[in-house]
């Protein structure tokens, strides 16, 4: 049995935290291998309701471990304030259940800064960020002048650190017309918070050898979407990680053969937070339908998601540029009682039909979605738990969406709630 890499297999919300939280009742270890605190995934257990960004969905299982790998950009501030809010529901985190990894990059005021700032420009320079910190912090990563969680227990050689990352920053903002940071100003952000999120420091790629050796079951949980892959995805539209399930392997430190089991989420049909091209966004009732129906508010910012139909174009490509194995399909409940659902198959481009999302941001603002038209169904799929719970018409839906996307539903999700979901196959025994 083998390890399981989940990940967003449109642009992100599409559920990943239920099933994380689910498929982690079967693993040993939980791991974030990317992002950081401009994820949300929201977990529903009974009556209470976990909202985490930065810490693993298997946190609130007992006996489980935990980890923050590389990849992933830390805001301490931010780990700090989730801990104590999950403290409150009872949760406790500690060494036991949580590490990180001591060269993960930190997020300081002056990415939040940065990325407010930037958010703040000329319509058509902005992308609708979170506003986290998140992209300025991975420049700093890849410019080779960021702060890492190991430089905290190194205060001495803190100061040259902060000095060369300063460089960097104040020369921007001299040349926005900004105060200048103080390095004595970053230099205590950074002890004060240091106590908080030490004690977590370890090796995880030697964490990740020996649970691996240990014949643990690893699951690696993916924030946002592959479609928000810096690579991959809608550029400039995009996150500043790469989102794909090749990047669990370089986020933790193990090898690609490790990885196991591929697991996209995709919602049954589409949502987008941010700017950027949708081809199949709905710009009319139905569109605000889905939204209302689906609760469609983002976790982290609050805004409102962008709404439209299921894109099979799109996850068809997100399942080959992440070697997706199997699909968990969620929020299928969110499509009871139309009379109507749509499918994109293909799209239009100045005259000619294709089948895949041009890189080219032109022409992804050109394309035009072809859709096939299905009817809706009858009955309820919501709380769903079997394939025997769903009417037939909703069957017909799934199993056309697996032919399109080329590539099997291995789960579905019919609600919020943990148990409500159907299980086709397990991505652990598979
Ligand atoms: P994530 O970022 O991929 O983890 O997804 P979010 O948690 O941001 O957004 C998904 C939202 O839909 C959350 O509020 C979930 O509780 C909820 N949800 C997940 N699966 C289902 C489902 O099958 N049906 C319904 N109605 N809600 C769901
Ligand atoms: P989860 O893990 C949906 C979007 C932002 C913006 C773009 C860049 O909950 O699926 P960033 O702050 O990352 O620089 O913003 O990416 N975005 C998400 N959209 N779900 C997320 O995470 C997202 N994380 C970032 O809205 O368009
Ligand atoms: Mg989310």
């Amino acid at each position: 049995m083998g390890n399981v890499v989940v990940v967003g297999a449109q642009w992100g919300d599409e559920g990943k935290g239920k099933l994380v939280d689910w498929l982690s009742e079967q693993a040993d270890t939980v791991v974030r291998f990317q992002g950081g605190h401009n994820a949300g995934h929201t977990l529903v257990i009974g009556e209470n309701v976990y909202k985490l960004s930065l810490l693993p969905s298997g946190v609130v299982r007992p006996g489980k471990l935990g980890i923050i790998g590389n990849g992933v950009v830390l805001d301490p501030y931010a780990l700090a304030a989730e801990i104590d809010r999950l403290a409150k529901q009872g949760v406790i985190i500690n060494r036991d259940n949580l590490r990180v990894a001591e060269n993960v990059a930190l997020i300081l005021s002056v990415h939040r800064e940065l990325d407010g700032l930037r958010e703040s420009g000329p319509v058509g320079t902005t992308i609708g960020t979170t506003k986290r910190g998140i992209g300025p912090a991975y420049e700093d990563k890849v410019g080779r002048r960021a702060i890492r969680l190991m430089d905290l227990a190194e205060p001495d050689a803190l100061p040259a650190r902060v000095e060369r990352l300063l460089l960097h920053h104040n020369a921007l903002r001299r040349g926005a017309g900004l105060p200048e940071f103080e390095a004595a100003a970053i230099i205590k952000e950074l002890m004060d918070i240091a106590p908080r999120v030490l004690p977590f420091m370890d090796v995880v790629w030697r964490l990740m050898d020996e649970e691996r050796r240990a014949g643990k079951r690893i699951l690696f949980e993916g924030a946002q979407g592959a479609l928000l892959d810096v690579d991959h995805g809608t550029y400039p539209y995009v996150t500043s990680s790469n989102t794909v399930a090749g990047q669990a392997a370089t986020g933790s430190g193990i090898g690609p053969g490790q990885v196991g089991y591929v697991l996209g989420i995709a919602k049954a049909y589409t949502t987008r937070v941010g700017e950027g091209p949708f081809p199949t966004e709905l710009h009319d009732e139905i569109g605000e339908r889905i939204g209302i129906n689906g609760h469609e508010f983002g976790t982290v910012t609050g805004r409102k998601r962008r709404c439209g139909w299921f894109d099979a174009v799109l996850v068809r490509q997100t399942v080959r540029t992440s070697g997706i194995n199997g699909i968990a399909l969620t929020k299928l409940d969110i499509l009871d009682g139309f009379d109507e659902i749509k499918i994109c198959t293909g799209y239009r481009l100045d005259g000619h039909e294709i089948d895949y999302l041009p890189a080219s941001q032109a022409q992804q603002a050109r394309v035009e979605a072809i859709y096939e038209t299905f009817e809706g169904w009858e009955g309820v799929t919501g709380g769903a738990r079997s394939w025997k719970d769903l009417p037939a018409q909703a069957i017909k839906y799934v199993r056309r969406i697996e032919e399109l996307i080329g590539a099997p539903v291995a789960l579905v999700s019919t609600s919020p709630e943990r148990d409500d979901t159907i299980l086709v196959q397990n991505p652990f025994e598979a």
